[in-house]
């Protein structure tokens, strides 16, 4: 694990959303304390899994039919750990020029989506509580570098709890 968990002050005793949610998906970006966690949720709510598979099938299905009307650019709030079929997987696979903004407020969310897009120009990862669309369009990264405002694009907030 990078340098740059640490100094995010990510804590890798304990459990996050994100990376269970991650977990769940049967994505890699999560830790031992997760998957326990995950273990127990999926003990409680056994369809947990079919809902979060489904989720993300909506998700493919919107990016597919956004792309294919031409909306080459996507706000995605709340954005948990952008693995397993998100929208920049799905959208590059098509036109890797396309462009994604990626918010969220938790600190081991966008520290894990900063090292997942490091290596793509077309992606931002921006710190923000969308409850305050200010610090959104200001903080650094911001998606107001990345996402044109003069032309049509998918703003997308979903499974998003706040
Ligand atoms: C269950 S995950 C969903 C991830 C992704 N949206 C999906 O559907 O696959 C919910 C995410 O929303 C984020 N979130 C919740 N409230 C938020 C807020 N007010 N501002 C930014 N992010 C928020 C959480 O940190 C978490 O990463």
């Amino acid at each position: 694990m990078g340098d740059d968990f640490l100094e995010a002050g990510i804590d890798f005793e304990r459990a996050n959303a994100a990376r269970i949610y991650d977990y769940i998906l049967g994505g890699s970006h999560n830790f031992a304390v997760d998957r326990e966690q995950a273990a127990r949720t999926m003990a409680a709510y056994p369809d947990i899994t079919r809902s979060a598979q489904a989720n993300r099938a909506f998700l493919g299905s919107v990016v597919r039919w956004c792309l294919e009307r031409g909306i080459d650019q996507f706000l995605d709030l709340g954005s948990g750990v952008p693995t397993v079929g998100n929208v920049h997987e799905i959208a590059h696979a098509i036109d890797p020029g396309v462009r994604i903004a990626y918010v969220d407020f938790e600190p081991v969310a966008v520290a894990h989506a900063q090292e997942i897009t490091a290596d793509l120009p077309s992606v931002t990862v921006t710190r923000a509580d969308v409850r305050d669309p200010e610090s959104v369009f200001a903080a650094p990264g911001s998606p107001a570098c990345s996402i044109s405002r003069g032309r049509s694009g998918c703003s997308w907030w979903r499974s998003c709890t706040s």
